[in-house]
């Protein structure tokens, strides 16, 4: 069969380790363009002028759109558009799937297309994946997550003596951190990323907004550093509980012992821990925030779209 045909929104740190993760697979994926708001600096840098374009509209026919330029507008017009043209589409735009998933869905529908976003909740970790896999085996009673790598990694540092803002900036510079540092250390993008995580895993739909968070900023260093050095360390967690009131979520700064799953993240990792209703707890771990983690989570979505792409037209040509 033909390359899929794949045009790029966004050339960042998400949507330039996907192009080169596409480049080296050219047997199934055909990069056709790349939209991106400043095409002239990536020419500089060495990527192919005929393929770079600043306008979204002028990106050549495709079958598969990657959406890695984050927030709402315009990515939510562009995502919509394509789905209902019956463009497949993967995102790891979690602030706009956490708030607009139903319209979303619908477009999906009208168009006959799908919506993938595994890298939008844990970086390279299968959260959403494996969380639907739990749940479709039994019932989940409790999560609990470390799901913003920025957090984690600015706590571990403060933890390490490092100051607030040097530890910002370098979890900046590392390309963990949104391009508004201050939904990581808020708590906004762990909050976005468990409402994701709570449809998989309980079919509830949760405003991200309407999450109770503790903001960074009401720790200071010293407390940091001196819980991280009798070793139960501030983590960010995240957590959903089934009462029998519902459902109760929250992300809350906590201590928690090194030697266990929720205080054992370091720097930028993720932690998700599933409590079942039968069976022991399922605990994953790995790299929640960066190039390689996101980007190889996206090429999971994409290599996923190919298959199921591929399985289409075999049953057609065998029908
Ligand atoms: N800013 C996010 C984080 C990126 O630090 O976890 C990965 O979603």
């Amino acid at each position: 069969p033909a390359p899929l045909r794949v045009a790029l929104l966004g050339f960042g740190v998400v949507g330039g380790g996907v192009y080169d993760l596409l480049l080296a697979d050219q047997k199934r994926f055909q990069v056709v363009g790349v939209a991106c708001r400043d095409p002239e600096r990536h020419i500089r840098n060495g990527a192919p002028h005929r393929l770079l374009t600043n306008d979204p509209a002028a990106l050549p026919e495709h079958d598969i759109l990657v959406e890695a330029i984050g927030g709402l507008s315009p990515a939510e017009e562009i995502i919509a558009n394509a789905l209902r043209r019956g463009i497949d589409v993967v995102t790891a735009n979690k602030s706009l799937v956490s708030r607009r998933y139903e319209t979303l869905h619908a477009a999906a529908e009208a168009g006959g297309a799908r919506l993938r976003f595994s890298a939008a909740v844990g970086g390279g970790v299968p959260m959403l994946e494996t969380v639907e896999e739990v749940a479709r085996e039994g019932a989940i009673i409790r999560l609990d997550a470390v799901l913003n790598g920025t957090t984690n990694f600015v706590l571990d540092r403060i933890g390490a003596g490092l100051g607030l803002t040097y530890a910002i900036r370098l979890a900046q510079e590392a390309g963990f951190a949104e391009a508004d540092p201050t939904a990581d250390i808020d708590g906004v993008d762990a909050a976005e990323k468990l409402s994701l995580i709570v449809r998989r895993a309980f079919g509830v739909a949760v405003d991200p907004a309407e999450i109770p968070r503790d903001a960074l900023g009401a720790l200071s260093s010293a407390e940091i550093a001196a819980a991280h050095a009798a070793g139960r360390p501030y983590k960010q967690v995240a957590t959903a509980r089934r009462t029998a009131g519902g459902l109760e979520l929250e992300v809350r700064l906590r201590r928690a012992p090194a030697d266990t799953p929720l205080g054992r993240p370091k720097l930028e990792e993720n932690c998700l821990v599933i409590e079942r209703e039968f069976g022991a707890p399922v605990v994953l771990f790995g790299k929640g925030a960066g190039r390689e983690a996101t980007a190889g989570s996206v090429f999971a979505d994409l290599d996923a779209l190919a298959h199921m792409r591929l399985g289409a037209s075999l049953a057609e040509s065998a029908a």
